[in-house]
């Protein structure tokens, strides 16, 4: 009998697959060009979700056999594009997937029900629009954030170019990627310059798991930054010049129902860096991850654990060894509130922006909005900048005044309204849901087709109740992995079962705070019935101008404690 003479953990599956093929290639190639194979093996999943790719099927199809198709996930950070590679996607979507296109939470662009067939043609056209699906997935750096509200300051284009830069220097090098879609050939593994390929940052194995980077400025927590593993938030002086940042370290949403040792947890404030340390700083916090990690329990393998079990100040300690100088004081900042700008802006340039709500982030023809048709003709037609935003919308940037009402008229003719009134009412406007059912393999309960209906069932009580004006940020997952960041919002349903979800109460306005358990397994039917009381309390007894999620943390929580999850 073998016994075990060490109490070193056992590593996970995924740590001994990366081991065994560190250029991430697996059998992806030999598969591609299998005309007979309809989908990819496990090990195979694995590795794809390095080079940004999800296996899936369509779970409204199971009962009748398993239709495989793949999610592919462009990176994009800060969410800026160009209007050619906008439209480039557009098209693709329409050839290769279900001609429809996401706006993720991370700013990132996603095309779903893609047929194995079209995969690399797919792949290699998104690199030839110069976008990449390389880390976009998988226990890498993930697409980095940073605040997509064009030139309304000086600082928005400094910070989108450190957002770049970061995402830049984190990129893992492995070739297989190239070779893969581009070439359509397998790196040789029998070659030792593969067998033995170390990434000069991941190494051998990557990450325990993903990293997540955003970068914000205040007053305005777009990104959420303090979900994030990493974050920079933007410190200026008075005249608006940027003079570094305060790094934020330990965020994350992700947990799993049924399991305490695994939350939602806030990222601490760990000091202030001159703007030209956020490259190594980055990279840093990066290692400490890479080095203390969970490897043997992926669902404890985040930065945010090492930090909650090891403390702020041994990771602070930790990081000025790592980079090599001392870490002032956190400079002082606020935030005031969240959420995209929607309708026309004017630009500190004098140009304009248009905000246009997406929602559930699905750019799509449907009901009478040809949503998608309409931006590829304004973008096609007036080449305006694009940025995806962190509430999965989409801002068309530097607008000639004059192009003003032409462009409106040119959505208006296809149902797309633009004025920030009629976009979308204002409980809608300010709502998240992630994809979930029906290609979400994790999903356990609706989301993107659920919350919009729920929403207008919302709007109806709010109305009346005498608060139809007010903004209460409602966030939805499928499953307790929050891609939509459900645990910020002032209202969090988080799936449990099908038509079964947990309600979290009492986010607020800057996204600073997270929300609570109130109810666990509310079927659909009783989510109004368990908020409608609510809302009438708070519509009584709200201080002025106080928010639903501030009067759930002053009066409900100080009544009744969270509920146990
Ligand atoms: C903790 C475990 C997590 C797992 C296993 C996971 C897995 C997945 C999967 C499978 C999808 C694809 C769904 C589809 O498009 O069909 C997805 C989407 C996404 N996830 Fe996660 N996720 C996790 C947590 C998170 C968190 C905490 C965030 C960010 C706060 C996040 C951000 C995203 C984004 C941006 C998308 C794209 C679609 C969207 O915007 O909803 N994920 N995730
Ligand atoms: S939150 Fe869960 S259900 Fe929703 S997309 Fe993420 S993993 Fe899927």
């Amino acid at each position: 009998m073998v016994t075990q003479t060490t109490n070193t953990p056992k590593p996970s599956a995924n740590e001994l697959l990366k081991e065994r093929d560190p250029v991430l290639g697996g059998s992806i190639a030999q598969t591609l060009a299998d005309p007979q194979a309809d989908h990819f093996s496990e090990d195979d999943a694995q590795f794809l979700k390095f080079h940004g790719i999800y296996p899936q099927d369509d779970r409204d199809l199971r009962k009748t056999g398993k239709k495989h198709m793949l999610m592919v996930r462009c990176r994009i950070p800060g969410g800026v594009l160009t209007p050619a590679q906008y439209l480039a996607c557009d098209a693709l979507a329409t050839r290769y997937a279900n001609n429809t296109l996401r706006v993720t939470s991370r700013q990132a662009l996603q095309f779903h029900g893609v047929l194995k067939d079209g995969l690399r043609a797919l792949v290699r056209e998104i690199n030839e629009a110069l976008l990449s699906t390389l880390a976009a997935c998988g226990d890498v750096s993930r697409n980095v954030m940073a605040p997509p509200t064009p030139a309304l300051d000086g600082l928005g284009a400094q910070v989108q170019d450190h957002a770049r830069q970061v995402a830049l220097a984190l990129a893992p090098r492995t070739q297989a990627y190239h070779s893969i879609w581009i070439d359509g050939v397998a790196l040789d593994l029998a070659d030792p310059a593969n067998r033995d390929f170390a990434d000069p940052l991941y190494g051998r194995t990557y990450l325990p798991r993903k990293f997540k980077i955003a970068f914000a400025i205040p007053p305005l927590n777009d990104v959420d930054i303090l979900s994030n593993c990493c974050g920079f938030i933007a410190i200026s002086d008075a005249g608006g010049k940027l003079l570094g940042y305060n790094l934020t370290a330990g965020g994350g949403m992700g947990r799993s129902h049924g399991n305490t040792e695994t939350f939602p947890r806030l990222a601490d404030v760990i000091g202030f860096l001159p703007s030209d340390k956020v490259q190594d700083v980055a990279r840093a916090v990066l290692t400490i991850h890479r080095d203390f990690s969970d490897r043997s329990n992926r669902k404890h393998a985040r930065l945010k654990y090492v930090i909650e079990e090891r403390g702020a100040e041994w990771f602070r300690a930790e990081l000025e060894q790592r980079v090599g100088f001392k870490f002032e004081a956190p400079r002082p900042y606020r935030f005031e509130n969240q959420g995209d700008a929607f309708g026309w802006n004017r630009q500190a340039d004098g140009r304009l922006f248009l905000g246009l709500f997406v929602e559930t982030g699905r750019i799509k023809d449907a009901n009478g909005r040809r949503v998608k048709t309409a931006l590829r003709e304004v973008i096609a037609k007036y080449q305006p900048g694009i940025r995806l935003t962190p509430g999965n919308n989409l801002i068309l940037a530097d607008i000639a005044p004059a192009q003003q009402k032409e462009i409106t008229h040119l959505f208006a003719s296809y149902g797309v309204e633009t004025d920030v009134e009629r976009q979308g009412g204002i409980l809608r406007r300010a709502s998240m849901a992630c994809v979930a059912l029906p290609t979400c393999g994790l999903a356990l309960a609706e989301s993107e087709r659920y919350l919009p209906d729920l929403i207008t069932r919302l709007e109806g009580v709010l109305a009346e109740l005498g608060l139809g004006g007010q903004e209460i940020t409602i966030r939805m997952t499928g499953c307790p992995n929050g891609c939509a960041r459900p645990y910020m919002a002032e209202i969090g349903f988080v799936g449990k079962a099908p038509g079964r979800y947990q309600i979290w109460l009492g986010g607020n306005e800057g996204s600073t705070r997270l929300n609570r358990l109130y109810r666990d397994m509310v079927k659909d039917p009783d989510i109004t019935v368990e908020l409608r009381p609510l809302f009438a309390r708070y519509a009584q007894e709200r201080l002025p101008a106080e928010r639903f999620g501030d009067w759930v943390e002053r009066v409900l929580w100080k009544e009744q404690p969270p509920a146990a999850n």
